[in-house]
């Protein structure tokens, strides 16, 4: 059911996590499947609902430090700098895990990737449960992140106990992922852009390649994808004979012949179009088109995220 944030709608979603239940919300990236971080009987129903393989771990979200104390053994001076610059909001550490995590939350691994959100229904829901939230994006597994709360319910509606609406997400694109082994490792890119990350850094490791068998899901080569086939070209590389059978994904122009175009952001602005894309690569899926084509972005900023996520909705599984 799809519920207002109103503080009763809050309260009761709160209860259904104390009790081991289901609750989607919205944070500031996209919506998350929120279930009781220490409880691995509430946590396996993530992976039921979503269908998701169990060698992928989840994110862990906090409300504060004290929260976060629980779930990690350790804060190392690097993460106290990210936390203090980034938190609440888009950057997910990846820390040592402390004994009360379970081990299906890290998917058996010694690490758990934790964050605090900076929305505030995520915020003050946290907060309500007084529970660490293990929460993936809110959509079965492999398909598009959802970035309102329809999307959650036409794809997992029937599967979860609650949906707390809180509108569109503002980022669109998932918190980035930073590795703090001896040196950072950038493991995904995301909502805080490798530019603000080097800016406190100085340097970052890039992790993010595609493998079969990935340190981090996100990384597997086929993710984040429509049902609709999906390919990257620019407009001016499809024959007119083919643009009259299929979608396009725009950044900026609207380029003529297609038989349907959805634009991220008409001023090419990176920040608008991240918001935008995965809101509009749900519309494009629903159209029973042939395929879509989507256009590159620059690969700067919120730029790299996109890339990421359209390089791996258009590969092949
Ligand atoms: O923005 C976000 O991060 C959203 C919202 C809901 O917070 N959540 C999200 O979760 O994107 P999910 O499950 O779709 O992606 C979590 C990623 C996975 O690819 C997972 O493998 C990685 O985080 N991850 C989790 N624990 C890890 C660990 N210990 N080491 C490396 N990667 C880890
Ligand atoms: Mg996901």
């Amino acid at each position: 059911m799809v519920v207002p944030p109103t503080p009763e709608n809050l309260e009761r979603a709160a209860q259904v996590l104390r009790s081991g239940g289901l609750v989607a919300f919205p944070t500031e990236t996209v919506y998350g499947l929120g279930a009781n971080a220490l409880e691995a009987t509430a946590v396996a129903k993530i992976f039921e609902a979503k269908e998701r393989p169990s060698f992928d771990p989840l994110i862990v979200h906090v409300a504060d430090q004290e929260m976060l104390r629980v779930v990690v053994r350790e804060i190392p001076p690097l993460a106290e700098r990210l936390i203090e610059r980034f938190w609440p909001g888009p950057l997910t550490l990846v820390l040592p895990k402390s004994a009360e995590v379970p081990g299906l939350v890290t998917a058996g691994l010694p690490t758990v990737a934790v964050r605090m959100p900076a929305h505030p229904v995520a915020l003050e829901l946290i907060r309500r449960a007084g529970l660490p939230v293990a929460a993936p994006s809110a959509n079965p597994f492999g398909y598009l992140s959802p970035t309102r709360a329809e999307h959650v319910e036409r794809m997992l509606g029937h599967r979860v106990d609650l949906i707390l609406d809180g509108g569109r997400t503002a980022f669109g694109v998932e918190s980035t992922i930073v590795l703090l082994a001896e040196r950072p490792v950038l493991l995904r890119y995301g909502a805080v852009t490798v530019e603000e990350l080097k800016d406190v850094l100085g340097t970052l490791e890039l992790q993010i390649g595609e493998s079969e068998k990935p340190l981090v899901p996100g990384q597997l080569p086929q993710h984040y994808a429509p049902r609709t086939p999906i390919r990257m070209a620019p407009a001016e590389s499809i024959p007119l004979e083919v643009r009259r059978r299929v979608g396009y994904l725009a950044f900026q122009e609207v380029p003529k012949g297609f038989k349907v175009v959805k634009v991220l952001s008409p001023t090419g602005d990176l920040r608008e179009a991240a918001a935008h894309l995965f809101e509009a690569l749900h519309q494009l899926d629903r159209l029973g088109l042939e395929a879509i084509y989507a256009e590159p972005v620059p690969e700067m900023g919120l730029g790299r995220a996109i890339m990421d996520r359209l390089r791996r909705a258009a590969s092949n599984p």
